[in-house]
């Protein structure tokens, strides 16, 4: 199914995958990023942590197709959940407010059950405080010791994620999400969560959204010596796609120089729509 507000992007069978990865891997692209739309969504998220869940099966399918593919997953409730919050709420929550301590066991048995089925890392992008050590302690004491963590460390309380919410149907039903996102007047909180995240064992740091936001990656890449990685969001890849769209811009240009921009602010990595699309761009460069 075609996401309207993110053309060329689409929610994808597990038949589908294989044949978009195959695009991709031939196209040079060496790592992806999995994220999951279940079949039943309830109040404790089952579907995330079930181990035939949807992001455990293209999982498996993926490494035994491609065994040096590396294989991300996003490690979060919201999908899951039937009120599109990313943790869990009390009984008669009427804002929006998650228990964290609680949330944190889930995120943990989520990410296990990832790993168990073969991912290579995982990225918790709930904000919950404490999600990164609570994930290495289940790892270890599994034995998945070499598991790195890349964390959402950075997360702001973004306009931008619209169009993802769309597509992985997870836009909250009641309140937002700004008691566990950050507040984007707010640029010291970041270096607070970063350090928090690397203190409980985070191998590599994402900051999102990444355009509005380069500042943020700067001032992380010159106080912290962490790979970072700029999640280039839904909104910004909406926005660059509806003009190039309209024929008001060019869109290779376009996207090259944010890709760009984002390596210059100290990303070490990009998680980005366009990434075939650049991918393919490079090699007919070279
Ligand atoms: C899930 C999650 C979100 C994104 C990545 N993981 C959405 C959200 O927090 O609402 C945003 C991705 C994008 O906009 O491209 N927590
Ligand atoms: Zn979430």
């Amino acid at each position: 199914k075609e996401i309207p507000s993110m053309p060329g992007q689409y929610q994808l069978s597990l038949k589908q995958l294989e044949k978009t990865v195959g695009e991709a891997v031939d196209a040079g692209l060496r790592s992806l990023m999995l994220f999951g739309i279940p079949k039943h969504k309830d109040a404790i998220a089952s579907e995330a942590y079930a181990p035939n869940g949807i992001v455990q099966r293209a999982i498996r399918m993926l490494k035994a197709k491609w065994p040096d593919l590396q294989v991300v997953t996003d490690v979060c409730l919201c999908e899951y959940t039937s009120h599109g919050h990313c943790g869990i709420l009390k009984e008669g929550d009427t804002c929006g407010e998650v228990v964290n301590d609680p949330t944190l066991e889930l995120l943990a048995k989520t990410a296990l059950s990832h790993v168990e089925a073969g991912a290579d890392m995982v990225a918790p992008s709930d904000m919950m405080d404490g999600r990164i050590l609570a994930i290495r302690e289940t790892l270890d004491k599994a034995g998945y010791v070499n598991t790195p963590i890349m964390s959402y460390a950075v997360k702001y309380a973004s306009a931008f994620y619209g169009p993802f919410r769309d597509a992985a149907e997870s836009a909250p039903h009641h309140g937002d999400r700004k008691t566990y996102q950050m507040d984007p007047a707010n640029g010291k909180e970041a270096m607070r969560e970063v350090a928090e995240d690397i203190a409980e064992g985070a191998d590599l740091i994402i900051a999102k959204p990444a355009m509005a936001y380069m500042d943020i990656i700067k001032d992380i890449s010159t106080n912290f010596n962490i790979p970072i990685v700029a999640y280039n969001v839904s909104g910004e890849y909406a926005m660059v796609k509806a003009a190039a769209a309209n024929g008001w811009i060019d869109e290779k240009k376009i996207v090259m120089e944010n890709m760009i921009g984002m390596k210059r602010a100290g990303a070490k990595m990009i998680i980005t729509y366009h990434a075939l699309d650049v991918a393919r761009w490079i090699r007919e460069e070279e």
